[in-house]
């Protein structure tokens, strides 16, 4: 254990007292009130020194996980609060490092949780040893051959739901590392009654109904079986199931342990094979039949069951059937057959099952016993685990409940034994005075049932092999002629007269003290079940068997081994077994787990103090403690002693570096603890009184209070003192940060400021040289700009001097120049006048005109006739001259224009202008027809087919053609025609079919009439008196107005030689027929936009509404 770890105690926590050694005082109520207490807050556990009392708490707690184990895992037994675990551990320990071979024996009685108990030690040991495959495989068989076992060889009874109904002991083997190696079982008694009858309320062995309802349906029907229990006579029926036990899935796990503990699957068939022959066996009916001879004989009454038996285990029918009919008893080469009545015949059936099954189940614990025995041949350790039933009193007790007891008795005189012996071994080895204890020995009632010679067992053996009429009766006669002056027995006709008038023990009963309590026995069937009575009819029947497992079950069966001798007795078989198993268990360490139940009712929290107080009593447990009590109370080795009250004593706190022992003495010493109240032993302390062990953990309590605020203390003191350390060095550290950045600021200021002055400084200074620097060059310029004055003054000065002397000079020239001249003029005056003024005018002029001239070449304009650019005239004498040669010009230019004309275009032209002279400033229309040329023939009529007809007819050569709108003098509309101008008529045709309209001869026209305006309507005027007058004149209108009106003038012209009239005035009078219209054009705005509509307004009214321009 590392030295961090602290070390807890039993005492540590306790509720009540862990050890009833401790309890003060020590009566059955405090006892009781002790495991009530510890029951109610869960403990079940409560130890009697180093035996473990575990009350039974009926549902799972939370106490048996891996940490649990762990937990326990190498402690000390007294460190940790009581546990089963603590016991196993400690077991386990001593048999791994001591050496010495271990037993832990579980008592209680039934539903008292001791194959809870058994089993929860082997998973304990199972978790702390050693680890590896091979240690795995052997583990897991061991704990996988309890649900076989249990499968079995348990029931449910009205005690206990899983209740053994065999004793078992197991070995399990160890080598020398504490590793597990292998196991052998031993069994006892197995209670075969149960296999044909079963108390009400109760069960048969579980393996039946795991079998019905677990088995897959082929193997039921392999095994001729039905699911339904009620078709089986053997299965109880009113409690077949079982609250929260589900037997299909035990079957599962069953046969899955059988499987990991090594069975093999015909093995497994074959037990099954045996467990269904045995079910079946319940079946079988018997009638009687009466023989002529006056004997009763029985027959089978449905062969069809026996049938299907024989074929399960393989016997023939005939075989079986008399076997169950016949009883051959053999003496001395003298065999008698005998027939056998109905009932003979039922028990014949009966002791067949029972003994099939019990067979079989010796045959499994062999089987098992094989799987998981150790495979070396080396020295092993063992530890034993007993799990037996326990002491049963029931109102109904038989030979069964008195072989148990007294495996009981046996078992209590070991415990006692041991536990004396080895209370009585410490005080030895420790050196201690040894006081006698008073306390019960049950040696005297195990003499009682197991003395060779007058012991109730042999007395029974007697009676069973005795010639003569046997019965229970005569066996309790003997019984009361032999044993009625034996103390613990009783029995209303012993020669004990004190029983005579005991009207609680009845006639065919005997009663025994155990050391438990009073039990009565009733006779009835002590004989036949010490007996164990198999017809060897029965055995050699199955010997016969073809089924291996059914032969090897009967070995008696074979008739050449053939044993004359009566077979043991049950009594005499368990007597032996009993004595071998208490010899091995005297050769080992025991340890004890002592079961109580808490009720009757299988209930969780339920704690019926008469129960238990029963229970207490015969399990001894009081004078258990007072075993342990006698002389010292409480013992522990020096060390953990010292360890736990050394704060009690100056010297030994907080550290004893003697000796432990010394360290004790000297401590017990200081607390003035009587001194006949303990002793000091070679390794332990013994206290005599539980008080004065409570007195010292009072004052360890109190102590350790006292500690805890010592502890506190400091360490708040400490705490308190390490914030103040830290606070003040965190403070320094702020401080110096602070003054730091202080002083900093400080620095930084004082150096700017240094730099402010230093800079005013430098300033200054260099303002001061830059001053004189200046000054000096101030100096030097001041005297060279004197000196320059000065030189400039010399200069000018020179200057003044030399250009006075130079004007001097020229003025003097200029007198003589002007002198000069005024002489000449004078000489030459009169002949310049004659000659020189008339030339030069000439020349003048000359110059002039040749400089006009041609600057008026560079000058002149396009040659574009309407370009109307002149250079201006530059000489107003030119003016005429100018305007001439403007003139002249632009005639040259026209002609040059018109020579680059060609014929057609000149004919154009022509009409052009003739279109000109006629409509210019007259027509608002011209303009816009100046820029269209006059195309003539706009619809090509030779060329389109449409108008082939119309060509034909119209052979002059087509001068104009165009689509003209002619008027409608009724309302003033418009309809298309297709206007024709050839050279010598005009006409009119439909515009669709090309039909001539009208046709008329030009030299029939006289005028043309049309408004001043931009529309386009024209009335052509026909001679009066031509043929075309009839129809009076033509009204029309059309875009190409001036076109139209131009080519017809021209064409009249040159055809007729005749001008037509053309009239142009906004209202003409137009003949139509006999009428004349008048043609009104107004301004204004129709409603279609641009163009001109024409309305009628009477009937000599037309008026046309010409758009404003
Ligand atoms: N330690 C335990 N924790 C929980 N339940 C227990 C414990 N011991 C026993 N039991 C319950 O009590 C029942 C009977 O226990 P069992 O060991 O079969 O009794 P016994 O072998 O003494 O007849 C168990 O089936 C189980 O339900
Ligand atoms: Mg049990």
């Amino acid at each position: 254990m590392s030295k961090m770890e602290v070390k807890t105690s039993l005492l540590d926590n306790m509720i009540g007292v862990g050890d009833m050694v401790l309890l003060e005082p020590l009566a059955e109520e405090s006892f009781l009130e002790n495991l009530k207490k510890r029951f109610d807050h869960n403990e079940i556990y409560t130890y009697i020194g180093s035996v473990v009392i575990s009350v039974n708490p009926y549902r799972s707690l939370p106490i048996y996980s891996p940490e649990k184990v762990e937990e326990y895992r190498n402690r000390n037994f007294y460190e940790l609060s009581p546990h089963i675990f603590s016991l196993a551990d400690e077991a386990y320990r001593s048999l791994r490092d001591q050496d010495k071979d271990q037993c832990i024996l579980i008592t209680g009685e039934s539903g008292a949780g001791k194959t809870e108990a058994s089993k929860l030690v082997m998973s304990y040991v199972a978790a702390v040893c050693g680890k590896g495959a091979e240690v795995n495989q052997v583990k897991e068989q061991l704990l996988q051959s309890n649900p076989v076992l249990e499968a079995f060889g348990n029931a449910k009874t009205v005690r206990n739901d899983n209740s053994s109904r065999f004793g078992k002991y197991m070995d399990i083997e160890f080598d020398f590392k504490g590793d597990p190696l292998g196991g052998v079982i031993s069994n006892y008694l197995l209670e075969k009654s149960r296999v044909v009858k079963q108390p009400r309320g109760e069960r048969n062995f579980h393996v039946f109904y795991q079998l019905l309802s677990g088995a897959p349906d082929d193997m039921l029907k392999k095994l001729n079986l039905e699911r339904d229990f009620s078709k089986y006579n053997y299965l109880g029926l009113d409690s077949a199931t079982v609250n929260g036990v589900d037997d299909a899935a035990n079957f599962r796990t069953v046969r899955n342990a059988m499987q990991i503990v090594g069975f093999m699957d015909d093995e497994t068939q074959s037990v099954l094979e045996v467990v269904s022959a045995v079910l079946k066996l319940g079946n079988i009916e018997f009638k009687p039949e009466s023989r002529v001879n006056g004997l009763d004989e029985s027959r089978v009454k449905d062969k069809n069951e026996l049938k299907e038996i024989c074929e399960l285990i393989g016997i023939e029918q005939t075989v079986l059937e008399r076997a169950f009919s016949f009883r051959t008893v053999e003496a001395k080469q003298e065999k008698v057959s005998t027939t056998l009545n109905v009932a003979q015949a039922y028990y014949a059936r009966d002791a067949l099952a029972k003994n099939l099954y019990s067979r079989l189940f010796s045959w499994l614990v062999n089987r098992i016993n094989e799987s998981i025995k150790a495979q070396t041949k080396t020295r092993k350790k063992v530890m034993g685990v007993l799990d037996i039933y326990g002491f049963e009193i029931f109102e109904d007790n038989s030979f069964e409940q008195f072989i148990i007891n007294y495996c009981n008795e046996k078992l209590q005189q070991i415990f006692i034994e041991l536990t004396l012996r080895e209370e009585q071994e410490e005080y030895i080895r420790e050196g201690i005075e040894w006081t006698h204890i008073d306390y019960f020995n049950n040696a005297i009632i195990c003499d009682l049932i197991e003395n060779n010679t007058n012991g109730i067992l042999a007395m029974l053996d007697e009676e069973c092999l005795r010639p003569g009429t046997v019965s229970d009766e005569t066996f309790l006669e003997k019984l009361n002629q032999i044993c009625a002056g034996h103390e613990h027995f009783e029995s209303r006709m012993s020669k004990n007269s004190k029983f005579l008038n005991d009207h609680t023990l009845p006639h065919n009963c005997f009663r025994i003290q155990h050391y438990a309590g009073k039990v009565l026995y009733r006779v009835e069937g002590f004989v036949d079940k010490n007996n164990d009575l198999l017809y060897r009819d029965l055995s050699q029947a199955m010997w016969k068997a073809s089924h291996n497992l059914v032969k090897s079950l009967f070995p008696d069966g074979n008739p050449t081994k053939i044993n004359l001798k009566r077979p043991p007795t049950a009594g005499f078989q368990f007597k032996a077994s009993v004595a071998t198993l208490m010899k091995n268990l005297l050769t080992k360490n025991p340890n004890y787990i002592r079961c109580i139940k808490p009720n009757d009712k299988k209930a969780a929290h339920i704690f019926t103090d008469s129960l238990v107080c029963h229970q207490v009593r015969y399990l001894g447990l009081m004078e258990n403690v007072r075993v342990r009590r006698a002389g010292y109370a409480f013992r522990q080795t020096y060390e953990p002693c010292l360890e736990r009250y050394k704060m009690l004593c100056k010297q030994t706190w907080p550290h004893w570096r003697g000796p432990a022992r010394e360290g004790v003495e000297v401590l017990l010493k200081d607390l003035q603890i009587p001194r006949e109240e303990y002793s000091y032993g070679r390794s332990k302390i013994f206290i005599r009184n539980p008080r004065t062990l409570f007195h010292l953990e009072d004052q360890r309590k109190q102590r350790l209070q006292d500690l805890a605020a010592l502890i506190q203390k400091i360490y708040r003191g400490w705490k308190c003192r390490t914030r103040f350390l830290l606070m003040k060095r965190s403070q320094i550290t702020v401080a110096a940060w602070y003054r730091r950045y202080a002083q900093q600021k400080k620095y930084q200021r004082i150096k700017s400021s240094a730099i402010v002055v230093q800079s005013y400084i430098r300033g200054w200074k260099s303002r001061k040289i830059l001053r004189e620097l200046k000054y000096q060059k101030r100096c030097t310029e001041a005297v060279t700009t004197i000196a320059a004055y000065w030189h400039g003054t010399q200069a000018r000065m020179e200057l003044r001097h030399l250009k006075e002397e130079a004007r001097n000079k020229r003025a003097v020239t200029v007198i003589w120049a002007c002198w000069l001249g005024t002489k000449v003029r004078r000489d030459y005056r009169k002949f310049f006048r004659a000659n020189a003024g008339k030339k030069i005018y000439e020349f003048t002029i000359q110059r002039i005109m040749q400089k006009y001239f041609l600057e008026l070449k560079n000058k002149m304009p396009s040659m574009s006739p309407i370009d109307k650019t002149w250079p201006a005239r530059p000489y107003l004498f030119l003016e005429a001259t100018h305007t001439e040669l403007r003139r002249i010009f632009h005639l040259w230019r026209c002609k040059k224009y018109r020579d680059l004309f060609t014929e057609q275009k000149k004919a154009i032209y022509d009409e052009k202008l003739e279109a000109s002279e006629m409509f210019k400033d007259k027509k608002a229309l011209y303009p816009s027809s100046v820029g269209q040329p006059f195309q003539g023939d706009y619809l090509e009529i030779s060329k389109n087919p449409k108008y082939q007809k119309l060509s034909t007819l119209v052979e002059e050569k087509i001068i104009l053609a165009d689509i003209v709108n002619k008027i409608n003098r009724a309302n003033g509309k418009g309809a298309p025609r297709i206007f024709l101008l050839t050279k010598n008529s005009f006409l009119l045709a439909d515009q669709k079919s090309g039909q001539i309209k009208s046709s008329v001869p030009l030299s029939d026209l006289t005028s043309a009439s049309m408004s001043a305006q931009t529309d386009g309507f024209f009335a052509v005027r026909v001679k009066e008196g031509t043929p075309a007058a009839a129809k009076g004149d033509f009204l029309l209108s059309s875009d190409r107005l001036i076109e139209i009106v131009t080519k017809l003038y021209r064409t009249c012209l040159s055809s007729t030689k005749e001008k037509i009239n053309i009239e142009i005035s906004d209202e003409f009078l137009v003949q139509f027929k006999q009428d004349k219209v008048c043609v009104k054009f107004v301004q204004g705005s129709p409603k279609n936009g641009s163009v001109a509509a024409c309305k009628r307004k009477n009937n000599r009214l037309l008026e046309v509404a010409v758009p404003s321009p």
